[in-house]
């Protein structure tokens, strides 16, 4: 068929609209229970935005082209460099600590799979200018507190954390020089996709020793907080270097969020900017992508905008969250439903249906009506069709008694309504 949406791009029916609204919903009430403000910028970025500080992998899949005036632009693929920019250029008027939240489309040519697609919605949540751990923990639940939102509990959900300086420790007292911990990232990024040999290699091929390269392995495979003391007991200052980490999980359960938490030594995020606290959420079977991920990135402002201010934040996309709305209740979301559709006896009454209709609509109710002349019957049952949950029927006899008749399109029943009273009536559910 000619003229179909590109590879990894969606139209959007209203059935995929309403459910992609119910999540914009959800984001933007999480955003303001947390004292969020909205901030957005241009889709279209200078391409060393991101060829700077976002890391290869990102950079591999950007959209990028000449534009008509010569200048290297890209598409963009995250927010968080547009963000520092314009945080930075602004910086000393922006009272302390900044919270911003934005719902940007991204593009990242990516292979198209199951929970990646080549444009997603993500919401941003940023919290600017505090370096402390109770930002981290305020920024993680935020993002916990979306799918709790959802309805979603420790049982669907998992919050999965660490933190770059305790692997960067553990990693050092490994072998692994400075210069080489980001080659080391990129293998425990990929531990749960990649099999260990191939990730031994690729560590090995980078300059590694084989020995070291196991090391690092182990280091990514450390799951909770009795295997990572245990792992940092040998490491000098270890439990110093864990102390954000600690105070971050403990904030997180003094929330009663505790039971979405796995201290979880895999997660070190692909992109290369983080510094501190990292986290990642994930449905507790583990067959969708990540739902969400962020983490603290300390040095981003300072290298695109020459501030020093610390930052964290996290993004979620709006597509692997959709799959677990719709695997959760496939019927999930619907556009809201009429609450009348009105119907003319006769071609006499068209003309007060219509007056009818706008004086509704301009008071909030839901209604149609039916576009050209048709039988009763027929209006009937376009009301059922188009989801109405009662017709409102004005004809000659009860219009010359000032009324119209309200039937109830699930059960039949029916009530003849003085028509200044009608806009009460149909706000009673
Ligand atoms: P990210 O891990 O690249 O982080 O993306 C965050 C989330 O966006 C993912 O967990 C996923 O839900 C969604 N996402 C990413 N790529 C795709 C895709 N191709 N298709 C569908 N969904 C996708 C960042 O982008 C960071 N800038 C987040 C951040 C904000 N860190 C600090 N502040």
């Amino acid at each position: 068929m000619q003229g179909q949406a590109l590879p990894g791009f969606r139209d959007f029916y209203p059935g995929d609209a309403a459910l992609r609204n119910q999540i914009f919903g959800v984001w933007r009430d999480v955003a303001a229970r947390y004292g969020f403000e909205e901030y957005d910028g241009p889709p279209l970025e200078p391409l060393e935005l991101y060829t700077e500080k976002s890391g290869d992998e990102i950079v591999g899949q950007l959209y990028e082209f000449e534009d008509k005036g010569g200048r290297r632009v890209a598409l963009r693929p995250e927010m968080t460099p547009t963000l520092a920019r314009m945080v930075a250029a602004r910086a000393p008027a922006l009272k302390k600590p900044i919270r911003w939240f934005s719902m940007p489309q991204l593009f990242r040519y990516e292979r198209q799979q199951r929970g990646r697609l080549r444009e997603h919605f993500q919401l941003n949540m940023d919290l600017i200018g505090e370096p402390g751990p109770l930002a981290d923990a305020e920024i993680a639940a935020a993002a916990v507190d979306v799918v709790r939102t959802l309805g979603f509990g420790p049982e669907v959900v998992r919050l999965r954390i660490s933190d770059r300086r305790v692997v960067a420790g553990l990693l050092g007292h490994a072998g692994v020089p400075d210069g080489m911990l980001s080659l080391a990232y990129g293998a425990i990024d990929k531990i749960e996709r990649d099999p260990p040999g191939v990730l031994a290699d690729r560590l090995v091929a980078g300059g590694l020793s084989a020995a070291i390269a196991d090391r690092v392995l182990a280091v990514g495979r450390l799951r909770g907080q009795d295997a990572l003391d245990a792992a940092l007991a040998e490491v000098p200052d270890g439990a110093d270097i864990a102390e954000d980490l600690s105070a971050c999980v403990g904030a997180l359960a003094d929330m009663g969020l505790g039971g979405f938490v796995d201290l979880d030594l895999s997660i070190v995020r692909g992109l290369a900017y983080y510094t501190g606290v990292v986290f990642e959420l994930f449905d507790a079977g583990r067959s969708l992508r990540a739902i969400c991920g962020g983490g603290r990135y300390d040095g981003l402002l300072r290298a695109l905008g020459g501030v020093d201010l610390p930052a964290v934040g996290f993004g979620m996309g709006d597509v692997v969250l959709g799959e677990l709305i719709t695997g959760a209740a496939p019927a999930g979301a619907r556009a809201a439903p009429l609450d009348a559709f009105l119907v003319a006896v006769g071609s006499d009454d068209v003309s007060h249906v219509l007056a009818l209709a706008h004086r509704l609509r301009d008071a909030g109710r839901r209604v149609e009506y039916a576009l050209k002349a048709q039988g009763l019957g027929k209006q009937l049952k376009l009301a059922a069709a188009r989801g109405a949950r009662r017709a409102v029927i004005v004809g000659p006899d009860e219009r010359a008694r000032g009324e119209v008749v309200v039937r109830d399109l699930t059960d039949g029943g029916e009530q003849q309504i003085a028509v200044e009273r009608i806009e009460d009536a149909l706000a009673n559910v």
